[in-house]
């Protein structure tokens, strides 16, 4: 059936674009309708608009080259596909005080660094990889990430430790939080509780690779983890958006 809309209609179709959004909204509830226990019915909604907002957002080429261009990245990019949603979100922000979990070379930091309305930085990484991230030089990420963020013009941190050390000792409000850190159940529900207690009212928390499957029970994956602490916080998180990130609004508390 795709070959044959290909063929027909060409991949840049809107006919074609229609029918991938309802076979990957199809094939991603399949696999994690039976993982959700609440909302169900507002996780399909955001679940097949997300497919539909990744199909048809705009050309990410030209910003993608601008970060190559400028920055010293040497490994795969898992950040810029999020670039146009991202600037939907943070734009809207009158300013950003931005946390970051897992920083890898600096590209998700960097993005944030150039944004028009970022105040500081706070960047937390091991920098010692986590289970699916092997056969790669840290002390070449290190030094990347390092002399990325010195390029920025605003104020930065970067720490070299776990996100649980870090937290332990923090006590700054942040009102945008990237949590892409180990991507395993224990540290990403970790890692969620510890964002929510450092989130201001009406920040943004960002979580990575919610459809990311690597450990064999899917529920030790972060999508096991985000979806308890979205049970357990609720009634304090708005879903923003769904799709390889899942996107949520702290609410005000009343
Ligand atoms: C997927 S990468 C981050 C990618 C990055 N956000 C980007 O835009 O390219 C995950 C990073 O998390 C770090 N990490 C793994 N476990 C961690 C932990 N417990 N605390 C802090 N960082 C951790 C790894 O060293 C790795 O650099």
């Amino acid at each position: 059936m795709k070959k044959i809309l290909i063929f027909i209609f060409g991949r840049q179709s809107k006919i074609f674009k229609y029918f991938s959004i309802l076979r990957n909204s199809y094939k991603t509830l399949k696999k994690i309708l039976p993982l959700i226990k609440i909302d169900k019915f507002k996780f399909i909604l955001k679940i097949i608009k997300g497919h539909n907002y990744a199909e048809f957002q705009i050309d990410l080429d030209k910003e993608k080259k601008y970060f190559e261009k400028k920055y010293q990245f040497n490994y795969d990019d898992w950040f810029s596909h999020n670039i146009n949603i991202w600037k939907m979100y943070l734009n809207r922000l009158k300013e950003i005080r931005y946390l970051e979990i897992g920083s890898f070379e600096g590209r998700s930091a960097v993005f944030v660094g150039e944004l028009d309305n970022i105040k500081e930085i706070t960047c937390v990484d091991t920098f010692e990889g986590s289970d699916e991230l092997n056969e790669i030089n840290f002390d070449l990420v290190y030094k990347n990430c390092s002399q990325n963020l010195n390029k920025l013009k605003i104020p930065y941190k970067l720490i070299k430790d776990t996100s649980h050390n870090f937290f332990k000792i923090n006590s700054y409000k942040f009102n945008v939080i990237y949590i892409d850190g180990s991507h395993f159940y224990e540290d990403v529900k970790k890692d969620f509780i510890n964002s929510m207690n450092c989130l201001e009212e009406g920040g943004i928390l960002i979580c990575d690779d919610f459809y990311w499957f690597f450990y064999e029970k899917i529920e030790q994956n972060p999508i096991g983890a985000i979806l308890e602490c979205y049970e357990s916080y609720k009634k304090n998180l708005d879903i923003l958006f769904i799709n390889h990130q899942i996107i949520f609004k702290k609410l005000k508390t009343i």
